[in-house]
């Protein structure tokens, strides 16, 4: 097991996060507000923009991105540090605006 140190940018915020721990987990325990809702890697209410660093999150798992933003953002309920790490939490994949678009108009 590998510790690193998961900084939060802006807040001044600093969490240390095993690589056998989610990102989430950790700042639950630590009191730290980062936003979520359904911790299986599908609503998107947890990412966060990987400033620097790497994480490991399956992307089979971490359903709600595309493989090229999974490069970019980190899921934290489903990721773990792979590096030390820094974070912008609250900002979301461009994906994140396929869930707003108006439905299309039934047929008549
Ligand atoms: S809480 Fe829903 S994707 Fe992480």
């Amino acid at each position: 097991m590998t510790e690193y140190t998961v900084e939060f940018v802006g807040t001044g915020e600093t969490i240390t996060c095993s690589d056998k721990q989610t990102i989430l987990s950790r700042c639950l325990e630590e009191g730290i507000a980062q936003e979520y809702s359904c911790r299986v890697g599908m609503c998107l209410a947890c990412s966060a923009e990987i400033v620097d660093g790497e994480v490991e999150q399956q992307v089979a798992a971490a359903r709600g991105l595309t493989e090229e933003e999974a490069e970019t953002y980190a899921l934290t309920c489903m990721a773990r540090p792979a590096s030390d790490l820094k974070l912008d939490r609250g900002k979301y994949p461009p994906s994140i605006e396929n869930d707003t678009e108006e439905p299309a108009a039934a047929d008549d």
